[in-house]
């Protein structure tokens, strides 16, 4: 036997203004399945987690809803949490970045970098609310758009042409919080000296920290060079002051992975066989891995480690990257009741439907994972009911009324429990590398074994025959151990199942080392239903109340979410295109000769371009953005003129018109610069 592997894992910390969502739910269940994991083998394994609770964000909500931002978070930590253990995450720790443990922590990094000369100082210059008497972020100030005349754009781009700016820039501008004109001022800041640590950074990025994709986009930023980071705000502001600086504060993000640290010491504080330096120490042996969601990679895989590294602690052992959450294919829609609250859920339905839906959709890569609604009736009801508890279901029955319950020692089908014994490496590898999708697979594949054996052996016909009692039995008692087996790979997804099986079954918590031993002369108790099945109904009104709730309250509209907040995130880690499949477009400026509705289709447009040397037939989803299509007529805009024609219901589509905007009526198409002719190629 080896040793037991020492292993801290931390999930990206929500922030405290905000209801915990199906997005982020796809990042704590991921992590908690694989913490559940290492405990079920024997590891040490310590999952930290806590609020990220500073930030001008929250001190305005706190403002907003008249209590201090003190009671705010503590508010929202209260629903956290219970939102958490009711989707059976299993911290062992959910604290708070605004505790004494961070502050501390916080200080003395910023004093070991600052004394290895790892911060800079200077003056800035930036908007300020002369009212509110505060310096404004971009998100604080909008303004009219300087390329495009829009009024009431955001400090750093336009929604509507998609330019990107400095909040100096905009015309007219005005503070969101106050309407007050901001006024420019200039502030000393602290910046930390990211450049310091491009060489470590270079070599820790490529040294097996990181999935490929994300080590990827990293050496685009590494090989740009890195910039001096700034890690100081000014006064008023909701977080911890720099020591020695007063009115300056660490700005969120500097505070918020030391929160890792800060949960895990307040762990430590009250629990005396954990030390903090064994897993935080510049030599320690333990396992560090950190969850998070694609948007906030450049965080964790390089400020971080260069804020360990110049302050003296270890740093991660890698860092696990998972994609956004999209539901029914598209972001989640409040509109279309997509934008799901994890309490609107389990207020609905059982939290181990979707910890399964998600481990059987969840490899280990970055790309997004669809919550496709029907899929996951139908998934949830084949698998967990159809096939692993109906396994139970067939057999209990026949031991309790032919043998009072206790399951005789007669192994029907040894070659089948060889099998089961010879799959546990393999879904145990898979768990290891976060690949639950096929150590869901591998599980049920064997579940389909065991049930066409039943199915084969059908001891529902052999009990109506004289003399087969003991064939029964036996067969009996093989399926039961074969679904507890199955019950065994799948606890770490399953925990209540596994409780409740274990309960039938009369049995001691399972591990993972108990797939290698049979019941036998066992006695089991009675066999009450384990999971019911999903009723549609139920998904339907879970949407519906999404619709409702969504609309009556505010609270999801303030922070971008870790784990796929589909409505607010970016995709930094688009699949990239080569030279090459770029040039190949024909990315042509077309004119539109006439746009017109199309008998019987509710989301096309017909229009009819001219692109230089001829003109095509277009039919374009754009009609909810322009009910009234003749004021397309004579307009420009840009079109791909060598995609492979489309045969659709209404004709043929010779090309694609180009539009930005997340649909309905946000649907905008884009258009040169006044001057373009019709049928000019991009260059
Ligand atoms: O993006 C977010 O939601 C942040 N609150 C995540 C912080 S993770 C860690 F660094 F604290
Ligand atoms: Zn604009």
């Amino acid at each position: 036997m080896s040793e037991p592997r020492k292993i801290l894992v931390t999930s990206a910390l929500p922030y405290a203004n905000g209801s915990i969502h199906l997005g982020h739910m796809l990042e704590y269940i991921q992590t908690d399945m694989w913490v559940r994991f290492q405990k079920h083998r024997g590891n040490q394994c310590i999952y930290v987690c806590a609020d990220d609770a500073h930030g001008s964000a929250i001190m305005l909500r706190a403002e907003k809803e008249g209590i201090t931002p003190e009671q705010l978070i503590a508010n929202v930590q209260a629903e956290h949490s219970a939102d958490f253990a009711d989707f059976l995450v299993d911290f062992d720790n959910f604290h708070s970045t605004h505790a004494e443990e961070n502050r501390e922590l916080s200080s003395q990094i910023y004093l070991k970098l600052r004394d290895a000369g790892h911060i800079a100082q200077r003056s800035i210059t930036q908007y300020f609310d002369p009212e509110k008497k505060m310096f404004l972020a971009d998100r604080f100030i909008k303004g009219t758009c300087p390329k495009c005349g829009t009024e009431d754009q955001y400090g750093d781009n336009c929604e509507k042409c998609g330019a990107t700016y400095a909040p100096t820039d905009l015309k007219d501008p005005k503070s969101a919080i106050s309407g007050a004109t901001p006024v420019l001022k200039d502030s000393q800041h602290f910046f930390f000296k990211l450049p310091d640590f491009q060489e470590m950074l270079q070599a820790w990025t490529r040294s097996g920290t990181l999935q490929d994709a994300v080590a990827n986009k990293l050496s685009e930023w590494l090989d740009a060079g890195l910039q001096q980071w700034d890690i100081s705000r000014d006064a008023p502001y909701f977080g911890f002051e720099i020591p020695g600086e007063p009115g300056k504060y660490f700005y969120v993000w500097l505070d918020a992975p030391i929160g890792y640290m800060a949960s895990f010491k307040n762990l430590c504080d009250r629990t005396p066989e954990l030390d903090f330096d064994a897993f935080w120490g510049k030599d320690s042996t333990a396992e560090l891995y950190h969850f998070i969601g694609k948007d906030i990679v450049n965080f964790h895989a390089l400020f971080w480690p260069a804020m360990l590294e110049g302050a003296g602690f270890r740093k991660p052992t890698a860092i696990n990257v998972h994609g956004y959450l999209t539901v029914n294919g598209q972001k989640m829609s409040k509109s279309r009741g997509t934008f799901i609250k994890a309490r609107t859920y389990l207020d609905h339905l059982s939290p181990e439907y979707l910890r399964y839906y998600y481990a059987a959709k969840l490899g280990r890569g970055v790309d997004d994972l669809d919550l496709n609604l029907e899929d996951f009736v139908q998934k949830v009801n084949s698998d967990l009911v159809g096939k692993v508890v109906n396994i139970a279901s067939r057999c209990a029955g026949f031991i309790h009324k032919g043998n009072a319950g206790l399951l005789v020692d007669n192994n029907a089908a040894p070659e089948l429990t060889e099998a089961f014994l010879a799959a546990a490496p393999g879904i145990a590898d898979a768990y290891e590398a976060r690949d639950f999708a096929r150590a869901m697979r591998e599980t049920m594949a064997l579940a389909d074994r065991a049930n066409a054996w039943i199915a084969d052996k059908a001891p529902w016909s052999l009990n109506k025959q004289e003399g087969k009692q003991d064939e029964v039995q036996a067969i009996c008692a093989t399926g039961i151990n074969l679904f507890r087996q199955l019950v065994i790979f799948l606890k770490p997804v399953l925990p209540l199942l596994a409780a409740d099986a274990e309960a039938f079954l009369n049995v001691a918590p399972l591990t993972w080392n108990d797939h290698t031993t049979l019941l036998a002369n066992h006695q089991l108790n009675e066999f009450k239903p384990l999971m019911t099945r999903i009723d549609p109904v139920k998904v339907q009104a879970m949407t519906d109340a999404s619709k409702e709730d969504l609309t009556a309250s505010q609270t999801d509209t303030g922070a971008a979410a870790p784990a796929g907040n589909g409505e607010l995130a970016k995709d930094p880690l688009s699949p990239e295109i080569d030279f090459d499949a770029f040039a190949a477009i024909d990315l042509r400026v077309a004119l539109i000769v006439k746009a017109e509705h199309v008998e019987g289709a509710d989301k096309l447009l017909r229009l009819t371009l001219d692109i230089g040397d001829e003109q095509r037939n277009v039919f374009s989803g754009i009609k909810s953005a322009y009910p009234d299509p003749s004021k397309l007529d004579g307009r420009l805009t840009m079109m791909i003129a060598n995609l492979k024609p489309r045969k659709m219901k209404f004709g043929i589509s010779e090309g694609m018109v180009m539009a930005a905007g997340p649909g309905g009526e946000e649907i905008y198409l884009l258009s040169p610069d006044s001057g373009a002719k019709p049928g000019q190629r991009i260059k």
